[in-house]
């Protein structure tokens, strides 16, 4: 059985205060939900929703994560960084990350390898671009950021990973890729899984449909046989939209 997961996406949104009110406010309206539940503010806010989470239901995830424990990288988060502030989960390999940012497969993948080697959970974001869509490339871009994105990753670290089908094209657009869709290419994702690693491997991967989520489209989304969860970006904002769709059912 594969338990229903739902993530926020703060990405460069909320101060501190806004942050810790927003995630006290979530704590209380998602008490005793029997979905795992995310959010992931700004590497800024980490600590004062550490605070607020901590002993609750709502896990703390960070948007991103350096390839590198310590040294010269001006910018960068480490995973020690991290985990001192109590992140359990990292985002990997965004498509805001891969397509403004540059991120190759080859970095995200050393960036997951580090991850689970610390202990952490990842999810694992991929997706096509729509000209990759219309070109009928969807299915082998996303074979080839699975496999590449989980490259020299032993099948007993998997329990640890989640993957986030997001199409680039469905991001911050209102645009969602409809359920039969999107649940086409999570059974592709699924099926790849099977062939990287093997069938039981396939039929626990959480694997979430990220890409313009609301609380009108969640339920139809998550009644499909392949999706089991969603990353969300702009409706995790506010807690009337984020709760709806974590209580989807
Ligand atoms: P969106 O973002 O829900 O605002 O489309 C999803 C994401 O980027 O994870």
């Amino acid at each position: 059985m594969r338990k229903p997961y739902i993530a926020g996406n703060w990405k460069m949104h909320k101060t501190r205060v806004e942050a810790r009110d927003d995630a006290a406010d979530l704590v209380q309206q998602v008490k005793g939900v029997d979905h795992r539940v995310m959010i992931a503010p700004a590497f800024t806010s980490l600590g004062v929703v550490a605070e607020v989470v901590k002993g609750s239901n709502v896990i703390l995830g960070a948007q991103n994560m350096a390839a590198a424990e310590e040294g010269a990288h001006t910018g960068e988060i480490s995973p020690l960084m991290l985990k001192e502030c109590g992140v359990e989960t990292v985002i990997l390999g965004h498509s805001e990350r891969r397509h403004v940012y540059g991120e190759t497969d080859q970095l995200i993948n050393t960036k997951v390898k580090l991850a689970l080697q610390h202990g952490f959970e990842v999810i694992l974001c991929i997706g096509e671009t729509l000209e990759e869509r219309e070109a009928e490339q969807a299915e082998a871009v996303v074979k080839e950021q699975l496999s590449a994105g989980l490259l020299d990753v032993k099948s007993d670290q998997l329990e640890k990973v989640v993957i986030a089908y997001e199409p680039v094209w469905a991001i911050g657009t209102g645009k969602t890729a409809t359920p039969e869709d999107a649940d086409a290419i999570h059974k592709v994702v699924r099926d790849e899984v099977e062939n990287l690693y093997d069938h039981k491997a396939a039929e626990q991967m959480i694997i979430q449909y990220g890409g313009s989520v609301k609380p009108k489209n969640i339920a139809s989304l998550m009644d499909k046989e392949n999706i089991d969860g969603a990353l969300v970006g702009g409706a995790s904002l506010k807690t009337e939209t984020f709760v709806p769709i974590v209580k989807f059912k």
